[in-house]
């Protein structure tokens, strides 16, 4: 515990600046995203589970805190997202990386991550005022919405963008005298590759669900009818099972940075390893099952 709380306030009382900010502004976001995204798998899957217990679910994300919850998490994965891409970028030629452009690029980043974030806070914004606060939004549209067949150009786009990731992962070779590549080095090139995909699955969802439609349009229909479509199931399979993976994988990083003594990190890792098999096969169960009649 000791270890845990030196490393930790080391880790506030160093000066790196722009490149800790970055280092610090990144990793926040991902646990925060993570921590609602593993919510937000359960509380969908009572669809199939439990349906009668959906609306209670998002009955909660219809709450002012929680709408304002999803205002600041939108920030968090756009952040998250652009900065990750940096990540990538860099990684693939390290020779790119200057010490003197870290301030401009994580600058760059901000600015940009509130340019793509205010439109659809304003959004996000002005519907919760008329839910929550003057209670005078107009009545839901009768029709629900109709997602587009076209959606099922998302079983290719999926297929080919997950084949293009292993591919280039196990394309990619050791040089000579270069790390042997062991499993922590396939998570390493993992949470590079999986972060490419994440920023369409991850921003679109959020872009479909939070902003275009809102959370109070979203019920057990709404579900059912987007599930109707064969390529938004095998989309949100995409998305369940590369962003999931991606988080708890990074989980694991933050763990071992403060966690040192090798028992309880042992039990940890067992932890994380039996969460998210087992929320994984919630959200794949439900998935596959669909709106459930019961
Ligand atoms: C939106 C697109 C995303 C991109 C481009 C991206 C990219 C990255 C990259 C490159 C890393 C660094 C990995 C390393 O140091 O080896 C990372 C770490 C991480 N990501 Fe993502 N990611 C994205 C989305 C997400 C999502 C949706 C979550 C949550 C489910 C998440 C959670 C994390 C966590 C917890 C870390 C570890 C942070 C740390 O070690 O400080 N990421 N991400």
């Amino acid at each position: 515990m000791a270890t845990l709380i030196s490393t930790f306030w080391e880790g506030i009382r160093y000066r790196g600046r722009e490149s800790q900010w970055a280092f610090i502004f990144h990793r926040i976001s991902g646990l925060a995203v993570l921590a609602f995204l593993a919510l937000h798998i359960v509380d969908t899957a009572t669809v199939y589970f439990f349906p009668a217990l959906y609306a209670d679910a998002i009955g909660l994300y219809r709450s002012t805190p929680f709408m304002l919850g999803e205002i600041g998490l939108m920030a968090a994965v756009i952040y998250h997202g652009l900065n990750g891409y940096k990540i990538i970028y860099l990684d693939q030629q390290p020779a790119r990386w200057r010490p003197a452009a870290e301030a401009r690029w994580f600058w760059g980043i901000v600015i940009t991550s509130v340019v793509l974030w205010l439109p659809g806070a304003i959004i996000m914004g002005r519907s919760l005022y008329l839910h929550n606060f003057c209670r005078c939004a107009p009545a839901a549209a009768a029709a629900l919405p109709v997602f587009p067949a076209w959606a099922n150009g998302a079983i290719v786009v999926s297929l080919i963008a997950a084949i293009v990731v292993v591919a280039r992962m196990a394309a990619i070779r050791v040089g000579p005298g270069g790390v042997r590549r062991n499993f922590d080095t396939w998570m390493w090139l993992f949470m590079r590759w999986s972060g490419v995909l994440l920023v369409p699955l991850a921003w679109v969802h959020v872009l479909i669900n939070d902003v275009i439609f809102g959370v109070h349009a979203i019920d057990l229909n709404y579900v059912a009818l987007r599930w109707a479509t064969l390529g938004w199931r095998v989309y949100d399979m995409a998305l369940l099972a590369f962003t999931f993976a991606h988080g708890v994988n990074g989980l694991r990083y933050v763990v071992t940075d403060y966690v040192h003594d090798a028992g309880l990190k042992k039990a940890l890792n067992w932890a994380m390893l039996a969460g998210w098999v087992i929320i994984t096969a919630i959200g794949a169960v439900a998935i596959i099952g669909g709106v459930s009649a019961k």
